[in-house]
């Protein structure tokens, strides 16, 4: 638990670079990570640009995979996750831009794109550490509630929950929200070795009391991490008001 969401992104981001660090990645043996979009993680990607910037830390040989991406909207949308990325984290490090994969939203097949995103983190060897945050319903990723805790990567309906929260990206109007996703399951997430979850503001704070003291179960997404042995939750204060 830390103040505010400052500290808890910074927090976070030293402890993704000490990760690095510690592994010490080779183009031979990558650094596989997970990586989230929303507002939450934005003060993470500044600081770990920061430490970019000031020589501290390279993702030459990091090899990311986003969490998801919206159906329909057109690659180049500022609101896709893939303008997100670029404008927040990817255009402002190292990276190779052929170690960054994103979900195709605009894929003829999206039940193809599914599974060859499946089968290109199991070509890795799976995924080092997943860095996500939750949505007001509890959700990581797109993983709904109702999402089958043993999901894979697949196309998902945006619950209407997630339409309002995220229409604050698409001038407030309901409309233009993208009714679907392409997501990770929860049990992609649950398979990578380390997960890092970012849970900050009181709008938050019922879903960490239901994800935490509540069972491991479908409705409340984030709660299967409860089943993962190496799990840690970076909360702030606020979130913590329903503990
Ligand atoms: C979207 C993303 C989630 C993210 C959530 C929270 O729903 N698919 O991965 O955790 O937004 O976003 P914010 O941090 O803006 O509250």
């Amino acid at each position: 638990i830390r103040d505010d969401p400052q500290s808890a992104s910074k927090y976070i981001a030293d402890y993704i670079i000490e990760r690095i660090k510690a592994f010490d990645p080779t183009p031979d043996k990558p650094f596989v990570l997970g990586l989230p979009t929303g507002s939450s993680p934005e003060l993470i990607y500044k600081n770990l640009v920061q430490s970019h910037k000031v020589g501290e830390i390279s993702f030459r040989n990091v090899v990311t995979f986003n969490m998801d991406e919206y159906v329909g909207i057109p690659r180049e949308h500022p609101e896709s996750y893939h303008s997100f990325m670029y404008k927040h984290f990817f255009s402002h490090v190292d990276v190779d831009p052929a170690n960054i994969n994103i979900l195709n939203g605009n894929a003829p097949d999206l039940e193809a794109e599914c599974l060859t995103y499946e089968e290109k983190i199991k070509q890795v060897g799976g995924i080092e550490l997943f860095l996500g945050g939750i949505g007001p319903d509890g959700h990581i990723a797109f993983n709904e509630p109702g999402s089958s805790l043993k999901s894979r990567t697949r196309v998902k309906t945006l619950a209407y929950d997630t339409i309002i929260a995220n229409s604050r990206f698409f001038n407030n109007d309901l409309s233009q929200v993208p009714r679907m996703a392409l997501t990770v399951g929860v049990q992609t997430v649950l398979d990578a070795r380390e997960v890092v979850i970012i849970i900050t503001g009181p709008h938050k704070a019922l879903a960490l009391q239901k994800c935490i003291e509540g069972g491991a179960n479908h409705m409340w997404t984030l709660s299967s991490l409860q089943l993962h042995p190496h799990t840690l939750l970076v909360v702030d204060e606020d979130a913590t008001l329903e503990l």
